[in-house]
């Protein structure tokens, strides 16, 4: 780490409106792309200023996402392939802040205002964006991961799009911690595979990041899920959450796909992903209507097989790799589909959030951490030892600040994992 002093990350001394030159940011650089704990490093960075239709927010806190886990790694590609004008990055895809600075064109926001950020990001000018889908636009960005000037840094530049208001029910780390990953979720279930009260619902990694919504989301619609997770700890959040049952995953090893394996090899594992079918059915009364997946190349064979006839594959990762394989005679002798799904739009994400400004679905905090802990924080979601969100506070001062009406705020998964 570098000799940069993180604790006055909280002091600012200009009010909003003015920009100060020099911020203080976690970088990856090319050279370094390697395991979070040495990729990111602190650095003092110029303050962006605002272009056209864009605004400069002074973050509060920050999320972090397994997007840069992956930055930091520099696999499967490098992102400075997807930003190659900057040549550093600043990740972070999750942010509540202040609206410091406006930049032209810019009339429903002014600086004061308290927000949180959604990560999409596309031109104004794609055809797409204006009929179809952002999602479909050819300029479509993650700000954060596709982009620098994301929110580990005292500062970051936004499109004026990707603004929402602040649910005053939240603290400053609650509020940051949710967005990308719920958001994500949000559309995968409701949009996607337009989750309905009485479906059932297989919901893989269901403490992680996006399980945790995907469950409060069953639990909503009224639709009844099993969450798969890795140890008893992680099943009793689940539970918690409204899932109606888990399964441990280390009890079903031997379905986990690895890839090269022999013909023999592939009948023992189908054999295990047909005990497994037959656990989830025990818990839900029958086999699901939907498979919530991001696991991707382990048990992607097993989504295909277990989902009901009919029934939807909606997929947003690959965590254990990109090459699935599958018997595709399960897929059209059964009719069942598979989707992919990416993030979210704006409108999207905006009624998403209307949920959790009402407290219907709350965020999921295991850890706040200061400023200083941007590395550490994506290192243990490397080596998988979190549950649900971490939390990194920038310009609060401590956590639990910013909350400025009652409300359940978020729960605390405070287990180990
Ligand atoms: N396309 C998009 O818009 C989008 C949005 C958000 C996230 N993502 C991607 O989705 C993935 C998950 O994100 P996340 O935030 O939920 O991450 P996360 O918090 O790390 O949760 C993922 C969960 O997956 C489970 N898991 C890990 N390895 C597994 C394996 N071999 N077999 C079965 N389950 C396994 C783990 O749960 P257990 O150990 O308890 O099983 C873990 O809690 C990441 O690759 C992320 O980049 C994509």
């Amino acid at each position: 780490m570098s000799s940069l002093d993180v604790t006055s990350v909280a002091d600012i001394s200009v009010e909003p409106g003015t920009l100060p030159e020099k911020m203080t940011a976690w970088v990856i650089r090319q050279d370094r792309e390697g395991e979070p704990v040495d990729a990111f490093q602190l650095e003092e960075i110029e303050v962006p200023e605002p272009g056209p239709f864009e605004v400069t927010v002074r973050v509060m806190a920050a999320g972090v996402n397994y997007n840069n886990v992956w930055a930091a790694l520099g696999q499967p590609v490098s992102v400075f392939r997807y930003h190659p004008e900057e040549d550093h990055h600043i990740g972070g895809s999750d942010a509540s802040g202040i609206v410091w600075k406006v930049g032209t064109g810019v009339t429903r926001w002014a600086p004061g205002d308290e927000v949180i950020i959604h990560c999409n990001q596309a031109s104004y000018e794609d055809v797409e964006v204006h009929g179809l889908d952002p999602m479909a636009a050819p300029s479509q960005k993650i700000w954060g991961y596709e982009t620098s000037w994301g929110s580990f840094a005292q500062f970051t530049k936004v499109q004026a799009q990707q603004l929402i208001p602040k649910p005053r029910n939240l603290t400053w780390e609650e509020a940051a911690s949710y967005g990308l990953v719920y958001f994500t979720a949000y559309r995968m279930l409701v949009d996607q595979c337009e989750l309905k009260a009485g479906d059932k619902v297989l919901i893989w990694g269901a403490a992680g990041g996006l399980g945790v919504f995907a469950v409060q989301l069953c639990a909503a619609a009224g639709a009844e899920c099993v969450g798969v997770v890795s140890s008893k700890e992680k099943g009793d959040l689940v539970m918690q959450l409204g899932a109606t049952g888990y399964i441990d995953r280390n009890e079903f090893k031997g379905m986990m796909r690895k890839g090269g394996e022999s013909p023999e090899q592939e009948k023992e594992r189908f054999g295990e992903s047909r005990r497994f079918a037959k656990a989830v059915k025990e818990i839900l009364g029958d086999a699901p209507d939907i498979v919530f997946e991001h696991v991707g190349k382990a048990t992607f064979p097993t989504s295909v097989f277990v989902v009901k006839p009919f029934g939807k594959v909606v997929i947003c990762a690959g965590t254990t790799g990109f090459d699935l394989d599958f018997d595709v005679r399960y897929l059209w002798m059964r009719q069942k589909q598979i989707i992919g799904s990416h993030f979210a739009n704006a409108y999207e994400c905006t009624k998403a959030n209307e949920l959790i400004e009402q407290g219907r679905i709350r965020p999921v905090l295991w850890r706040t951490m200061g400023f200083d802990g941007v590395a550490e924080a994506h290192q243990l979601m490397r080596d998988n030892k979190h549950l649900g969100k971490i939390a990194i506070l920038v310009g609060a001062e401590g956590a639990g600040l910013g909350r400025t009406e009652d409300g359940p705020g978020a729960i605390k998964a405070e287990v180990g994992a």
